[in-house]
């Protein structure tokens, strides 16, 4: 028995958006039935490019049908640059967490979500097609979605990576070449996080410091802010001040400001400088583009 959020039993009880959309602007189809899981997502704009109305259709477990759900919750109100930003991280954390065998389906929730939006953006004319070589042949998984589950989701084993795109779990016979992408790409990770780590006392030079700033922003502030419909986006970097807008429900929240100071700042102090301040580009976040419905 699986240990469920009360989100995520509540999204699998009265899963909303289910059914289709006949005029859809996008339309995404991943995964097969023959794997276990299969889902189709559709979306449809409105004047002004936002996510105006999202629906799904999905062939799998309970956690498959909450990620849907809480997805087409998710993109709602988005621009479609916006919502190609999402990740499988995001759906997991909205639902607050999934079991980690079941994180496969937050993964295939963002492919779909991905196959739609390149649907859109050929004019209906492409469907989604695997990109890289096929390494898992019982479930049709590539080395380059391999890849991926591993850089954004921080994974080490080869266990992780069948609980978050199931290649490995069927036969076992490729689990030797995910051995493989995984000691290629996990010593790539090491290197990443001794740059996290300044010593005290060692100066970091101006391209490191955007570089951390920038990952710190993504790793340590953005889940978050993106779980409540909101964004936060790196303007600039000048020594130590590091200037921000805030985007979607962000741009509105009243509680901005002590978010951008109690929250941004402590987390740029903690793994960039202890010296970092925070200042907020309020011109910038009023951009309407940028603005979540
Ligand atoms: S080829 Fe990957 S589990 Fe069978």
């Amino acid at each position: 028995m699986w240990e469920y959020t009360d989100k995520v039993r509540d999204h699998f009880f009265n899963p909303r958006n289910v059914g289709e959309i006949d005029d859809a602007d996008g339309v995404g189809e991943v995964g097969s039935l023959a794997c276990g899981d299969a889902l189709k997502l559709m979306f449809k704009l409105d004047e002004s490019g936002r996510i105006k109305d999202a629906k799904f259709k999905t062939f799998g477990c309970a956690s498959a049908i909450a990620t849907s759900s809480v997805l087409t919750e998710i993109i709602k109100g988005m621009t479609i640059e916006d919502a190609a930003k999402v990740t499988n991280k995001d759906i997991a954390d909205y639902l607050g967490g999934l079991p980690e065998q079941k994180m496969h389906c937050s993964v295939m929730g963002r492919e779909a979500l991905e196959a739609a939006i390149e649907n859109y953006r050929t004019g209906g004319k492409k469907k989604h097609q695997l990109e890289g070589k096929v390494v898992c042949n019982c479930f049709g998984v590539t080395d380059l979605e391999i890849e991926r589950v591993i850089r954004e989701n921080g994974l080490s084993t080869v266990d992780d990576v069948t609980n978050y795109c199931k290649a490995g779990g069927g036969c076992g016979g490729c689990k030797g070449e995910i051995e493989k992408i995984i000691e290629r790409i996990v010593p790539e990770r090491a290197g990443a996080a001794a740059v996290r780590k300044p010593v005290k006392g060692h100066r970091l030079t101006n391209i490191q410091k955007i570089q951390l700033v920038q990952q710190t922003i993504n790793e340590q502030v953005r889940p978050a802010l993106k779980a409540h419909g909101g964004d936060i986006e790196l303007i600039d970097v000048e020594g130590n001040k590091v200037i921000v807008a805030f985007r979607g429900m962000c741009a509105q929240c009243l509680t901005a400001e002590f978010t951008m100071k109690d929250v941004v700042e402590a987390r740029l102090r903690e793994f960039v400088d202890e010296e970092m301040f925070v200042e907020e580009d309020k011109e910038s976040a009023n951009e309407p583009h940028e603005h979540k419905g």
